[in-house]
């Protein structure tokens, strides 16, 4: 089956051309058109932001449909939820409209779990039964896959989610939105010095049943590096030490969280997925705490970690291949739990 995937839920135009069966697909083209005109705002404006893909829909799918050369696509898949309704409305009707004008299938995909699907992209073994940690700038959710369509909900954020955290936290030491990158590379130019902020939601005592062992908060640990600064004799000379303290602390939060998990379900798999997955710390940090229990780390490339069509093709062909199909009705939501959820 040869599949075409659209994604406009935030600020990337996406699509894609993805042909398989199974979990033996081969990427055929990938476009992502980031909107950079939210920098100036400091974040994203939803209104700027469904403006931005309807004049770049067009484009961006005609020119995914000419990299992947000639060929039908035998169906459309298209994030429809969770996300920003007026973002993602656009990718929902020009899917709907791609479709009917073909005679073709569209099918809604839940941006999540494109996400979970986004590393076997690029790594035929990323595939379940695995632990899935999903860190984005809207989202962080801890996952117990045991098969595609299967996932256990272990935890998630109680406020902001990483990459929101990593965002705010930037701007306290004055880096540009989206701060995430930048807040990893001035991290790497100190060791912390005398900063160390407590580890969130994170203690010993904790067991399975505890409603805090797997969820995480990050809205202490931004009130605590804002104290930091505050507190600082000389902000300018302590920036790199409470940015590494900060990312020290959240990254462990996150390794102990997600160890936890793998050790309760013994999986031998962790899936690492969106944006904040681009840091090579989080995903060292996986690896070096990992590795030596005999449990692989996958981390996604840059361009399928943080939002694109590809993996929304990906989820979609899953539930393609198992008969699913929307309807013209097809609508976008701005929150929807992911389907095929198992009780915790
Ligand atoms: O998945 P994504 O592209 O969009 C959402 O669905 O939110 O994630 C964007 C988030 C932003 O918060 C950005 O700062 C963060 O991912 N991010 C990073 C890094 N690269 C991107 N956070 C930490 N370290 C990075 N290297
Ligand atoms: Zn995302």
């Amino acid at each position: 089956m040869r599949v075409l995937g659209i994604e406009t839920s935030c600020d990337e135009t996406s699509a894609s051309v993805l042909e398989g069966t199974g979990d033996d697909v081969t990427l055929e083209s990938l476009v992502i058109l980031s909107q950079d005109v939210h920098r100036i705002f400091g974040g994203v404006v939803p209104e700027i932001a469904s403006r931005a893909h309807l004049t770049a829909i067009v484009p961006v799918v005609e020119r995914a449909l000419a990299d992947a050369g000639v060929g039908e696509i035998d169906a459309v898949t298209v994030t429809n939820a969770p996300g920003l309704v007026g973002a993602l409305l656009v990718g929902v009707s020009y899917a709907k409209s791609f479709a009917f004008a073909r005679g073709i299938p569209v099918l809604g995909v839940h941006h999540m779990e494109g996400h979970l699907f986004a590393t076997a992209l690029e790594h035929p073994d990323a595939v379940p039964p695995f632990t899935a940690l999903l860190v984005s700038g809207g989202h962080t959710m801890l996952l117990d896959v045991e098969a595609w369509g299967r996932y256990r909900l272990l935890g998630r954020t109680r406020d902001d989610a990483a990459g929101e955290a990593f965002d705010k936290v930037a701007k306290l030491v004055g880096l540009p939105y989206p701060g995430g990158p930048h807040l990893e590379r001035l991290a790497a130019t100190s060791d912390g010095g005398s900063y160390r902020f407590a580890r969130p939601m994170l203690r010993r005592d904790q067991t399975p049943g505890d409603p805090d062992f797997y969820d995480v908060s990050f809205s202490g640990l931004k009130t605590a590096v804002l104290n930091a600064t505050k507190a600082a004799a000389d902000l300018d000379a302590d920036r790199a030490a409470i940015a590494h303290a900060f990312q020290d602390s959240l990254i462990e939060t996150l390794v102990e969280k997600t160890l936890r998990a793998a050790r309760e379900y013994r999986r031998d798999r962790v899936v690492l997925g969106g944006g904040v997955a681009c840091n090579k710390t989080l995903a060292a940090a996986m690896r070096a705490r990992f590795e030596s229990r005999g449990v692989r780390v996958f981390a996604p490339a840059p361009r399928f970690a943080t939002d694109n069509a590809a993996m929304i093709a990906r989820a979609g062909l899953f539930h393609l291949e198992r008969g699913e199909r929307s309807t013209l009705d097809l609508n976008a939501f701005a929150s929807q739990p992911i389907p095929g959820l198992v009780a915790a």
